[in-house]
């Protein structure tokens, strides 16, 4: 085992809040000098006998055509990148081309290159290991992605806490400084933020920006406190008041007690969801001590569980990203949703609010509509009878909440997916009555 002292010294130096922000495990996590290790320093050597790939014995990958055939790839050396085994840290040009392409809108804050994962959510996967682990507490405004629990929870032994997402008739900007209220002070803590959100389809306007940015300070004076931005649906806004840029920007070098984290990919900016190709990212220099030992404590990571990220797919980004009309071809997306959202926003304006209750939205691929809790009906129960009698599918989450994913249906099918909802639940509260009707008819006689 090689001693990590000297890689956690550098963390210490440059952060002492992020250096107490380490879990056992992010603390014991540095990339072995073995096989991958040694083999990127014999890259371009005249003879490379390290590293246990086929080739044709000069680096070109020894390709079956069956499989080949199946990439279109402009150049022999790209088509061999796809074959062959990627970095641990994922290829150099797509670091460098997703780190621009994160900072298009982002001001001039400094930025590590993005470290790729298999998709967002083993990135997320990785910030747990590091910043996770038994009783740590993860404050997340509720309701939340619930994969949450598993990545953090689950896997690390974290602590979820929570508070409600929204407040009244908006978003609640003190709701992480409200879950984490009644720790310990000093203890380190995690917080996640998840804008536009799953499954909220919201995003902190400009001015709950500045609140929530305002109460972030206020318990980073409290405690060191790791701000992991979620950022798997950048970009997806369609308001004026709603900042497309995330909100890692607005965090990356606020207080010397809160370090954003920012993770994103393909998978929803690119409409690339089976490339499972995502980035961490952290708010440093590329090259800084810093940069270097949090890179590779990550690669330490990836090693352990996946040996090195896809790198078909990575090429297939590098592509993409190569190509001058990306920005536009996503733009498209964006229209093409921000349509549907319009079409959904105009139909819940107008449902029967002693049924439903819609909850703001204004950002990326849903909405959620509570339900009224006088009706009694349960979520779950709702998502079943829209599966038997009403032949639509919707995400039951928590007793009273269910996700409708505008980003996967028709702008034309909105409106009756709207109606049907209301039929279902009405249905439901009216059989619910029904039987109260009979029960309490029963205990009288
Ligand atoms: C908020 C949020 N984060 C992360 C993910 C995971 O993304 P990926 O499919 O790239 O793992 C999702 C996927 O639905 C999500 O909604």
């Amino acid at each position: 085992m090689i001693d990590p002292a000297p890689i956690n010294e550098a963390i210490r130096r440059a952060s002492p809040a992020l250096d107490a922000a380490l879990s056992d495990v992010g603390r014991r996590s540095i990339f072995p000098p073995d096989i991958p290790f040694q083999a990127a320093q014999a890259r371009g050597k005249r003879y490379n006998a390290t590293i246990g790939q086929i080739t044709d014995g000069g680096g070109q990958a020894e390709v079956l055509p069956a499989l080949s055939q199946t990439l279109a790839l402009p150049s022999s050396e790209d088509h061999n990148r796809a074959m062959l085994y990627s970095p641990v840290e994922g290829m150099p040009e797509l670091r460098q081309l997703w780190r621009e392409w994160q900072r298009r809108l982002g001001p001039d804050k400094s930025s590590t290159l993005p470290t790729v994962t298999a998709g967002l959510t083993h990135g997320l996967s990785l910030v747990a290991d590091l910043f996770g682990g038994p009783g740590r507490a993860v404050a997340i405004p509720s309701p939340f992605w619930g994969n949450y629990r598993q990545t953090f929870g689950l896997r690390t032994g974290a602590r979820v806490v929570s508070a409600p997402a929204y407040r009244g008739a908006g978003y609640n900007c003190e709701a992480i400084a409200e879950a984490l209220a009644g720790e310990p002070a000093g203890e380190p803590a995690v917080a996640i933020l998840n804008f536009p959100s799953n499954p909220g389809g919201y995003s902190a306007t400009v001015d709950e920006r500045r609140r929530l940015r305002t109460s972030l300070l206020t318990v980073a004076d409290q405690r060191p406190l790791v701000v992991v931005c979620d950022d798997a649906y950048a970009g997806l806004v369609y308001e004026p008041e709603v900042p497309a840029e995330s909100m890692f920007w607005e965090l990356n070098g606020a207080h010397e007690n809160l370090i954003p984290v920012k993770v994103d990919g393909g998978t929803k900016e690119f409409c690339f969801f089976g490339g499972r190709v995502g980035f961490v990212t952290f708010p440093f220099e590329p090259e800084s001590e810093v940069a270097e030992a949090l890179e590779s404590k990550v690669k330490c990571l990836v090693r352990a569980a996946m040996g090195s990220p896809v790198a078909t797919t990575q090429m297939m980004l590098v592509q993409a990203l190569r190509d001058n009309d990306i920005a536009d071809q996503v733009e498209t997306v964006r229209e093409l949703l921000e349509k549907r959202y319009r079409v959904l926003k105009a139909a819940l304006g107008q449902v029967d609010r002693t049924l439903l209750r819609p909850l703001p939205f204004n950002s990326g691929c849903f909405a959620l509509i509570e339900l009224a809790r006088e009706l009694g009906v349960d979520a779950d129960n709702v998502r079943r009878q829209l599966l038997d009698e009403q032949d639509t599918g919707v995400i039951a989450i928590g007793e009273r909440f269910l996700r409708l994913a505008f980003c996967s249906v028709r702008a034309s099918d909105l409106d009756e997916i709207v109606a049907r909802l209301g039929r279902g639940i009405g249905e439901l509260a009216r059989r619910g009555t029904a039987q109260r009707h009979r029960a309490t008819s029963r205990k009288r006689e």
